[in-house]
């Protein structure tokens, strides 16, 4: 058929790593380890991603290539008589709708606060209100609304409509081989200024001293799941851009390649963070999530000097990270339309995308306007969050690994490694270790 393919390693590898780093490296990273006991967070961390990750994300890049088909359609290409395993790729296709339905949100407060960042509105001050509180009602009103955080969130759509429109190579790479530097430069950038922060060393103590008492069972279960989230792993993201890898593509080299860029990026951001958290003796802030963003960092970019400047630029960067996530998630649906019902590009993406106009739109009003709470026992925002990260994500990659272990023929996960001794190792975690460990995620996920 003569499917589209990135056009340069550098691009798939953007591409990938695009998909990879996004507000899981950014706001999920530095918090997690820091509660986890720090460095003993970290090494946990990077055992996952060698023992559990880079597997797991060999069985989807060798799913993805050794069919050249999008996540749906390459679990029936690999054994057409076990047709009934595209139910998995479905699974993926649903789960990268709903983690868009609320990403697009997260990355439309971020598109709005770059915007107040450079208007100059973020550091405006409010008469009568206390500096301290600023911050954190800018968020609730930021996030409340019933008008601009939509308004926002489907400019983000817009621009992955754009983008998804221009197709694989001239859409998704280029703008990978765009932003991903830029990223790159960006966290350069705030790690010189951070290190050099009066409360650098005290920074980092606090964010790597080791603390193994804090280590428990539970810890190792977050560790898990974070190198899951964080590399994209188990709704058919990377099936459908490996289906774009050419065939000289060395997919061991290029899982260890991806996922040690992601670890930088995570383990980077934790070094600019914990720093000018502890210069600025903000450490008793939120540093969770949301709140470390979009409340303690434009705390500390105002008490900095050069707020505006900072400003831009950190939010540029978040941006960067939460976008090009939102097109791989986007081109998983994508690409199944458009080769399940022979569409045209454009209308494979309009077709796709316009459901998530409604969606993105009530997920945003949740966490205002439209409070699912007393109906759901949840809103829809945190609903969507948790269904898809601690249970149809792991549920997704539990199936991959047994359908590629157990299902598929051995041979066919070998011929897409690039040396024999690489699938003897590689295999058995397959086909035993994963599925194992993302079974034990899964019942601690679900656990109250
Ligand atoms: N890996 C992305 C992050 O770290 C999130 C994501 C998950 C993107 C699944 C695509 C698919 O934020």
């Amino acid at each position: 058929m003569g499917k589209v393919q990135f056009g340069s390693r550098m691009g798939l590898i953007a591409a990938t790593v695009g998909s990879a780093v996004g507000l899981g490296n950014v706001w999920r990273f530095p918090a997690e380890a820091q509660a986890g006991g720090g460095a003993a967070f970290v090494l946990i961390y990077i055992a996952c991603i060698f023992l559990f990750g880079i597997p797991v994300m060999l069985t989807e890049f060798a799913l993805g290539r050794g069919t050249r088909c999008n996540a749906v359609d390459a679990f029936p290409a690999a054994t057409p008589a076990h047709r009934g395993w595209r139910r998995v790729g479905l699974l993926g296709v649903a789960s990268a709708y709903i983690i868009l339905s609320f990403y697009l949100v997260v990355a439309g407060w971020t598109l709005s606060y770059l915007w107040e960042s450079i208007t100059g509105a973020l550091y405006a001050p409010v008469p009568g209100e206390a500096p301290d509180l600023l911050f954190a009602e800018r968020m609730a009103d930021q996030t409340q609304g019933a008008v601009w955080p939509v308004a926002m969130t489907w400019l983000i759509l817009a621009g992955n409509a754009g983008v998804l429109i221009l197709g694989v190579q001239k859409g998704i790479e280029r703008i990978s081989n765009l932003l991903m530097p830029l990223l790159v430069l960006l966290l350069l950038i705030f790690c010189c200024v951070s290190l050099s922060l009066p409360g650098a060393a005290d920074g980092l103590a606090f964010f790597l001293k080791p603390d193994f008492s804090r280590i428990t069972w539970g810890t190792v279960i977050d560790a898990l799941g974070q190198a899951f989230f964080s590399l994209s792993l188990g709704m058919g993201a990377l099936i459908t851009y490996s289906s774009y890898f050419p065939d000289k593509t060395k997919l061991p080299s290029t899982a260890v390649t991806v996922s040690l860029l992601d670890l930088m990026v995570a383990l980077l951001m934790g070094l600019i963070i914990f720093p000018a958290v502890m210069t600025f003796g903000l450490t008793d802030h939120g540093l969770a999530g949301q709140t470390l963003v979009f409340v303690t960092m434009p705390e500390i970019f105002a008490r900095m000097g050069g707020a505006q400047f900072w400003s831009v630029l950190f939010f540029t960067l978040l941006l960067v990270a939460a976008f090009t996530s939102t097109i791989s998630l986007g081109e998983v649906a994508v690409a199944w339309v458009q080769e399940r019902w022979q569409l045209t590009r454009r209308r494979a993406v309009l077709c796709t995308l316009a459901p998530l106009l409604p969606l993105s739109a009530a997920v945003s009003l949740s966490l205002g306007e439209w409070d699912t709470t007393p109906a759901l026992g949840i809103n829809l925002f945190s609903l969507f969050d948790n269904l898809s990260t601690n249970v149809m994500l792991p549920l997704g990659a539990l199936l991959t690994c047994v359908y590629i272990g157990w299902v598929a023929p051995r041979r066919f996960f070998a011929a897409q490694m690039s040396h024999p001794a690489l699938t003897r190792v590689l295999y058995p975690l397959v086909r035993y270790a994963a599925p194992l460990l993302i079974l034990v995620i899964m019942t601690a996920g679900l656990l109250p």
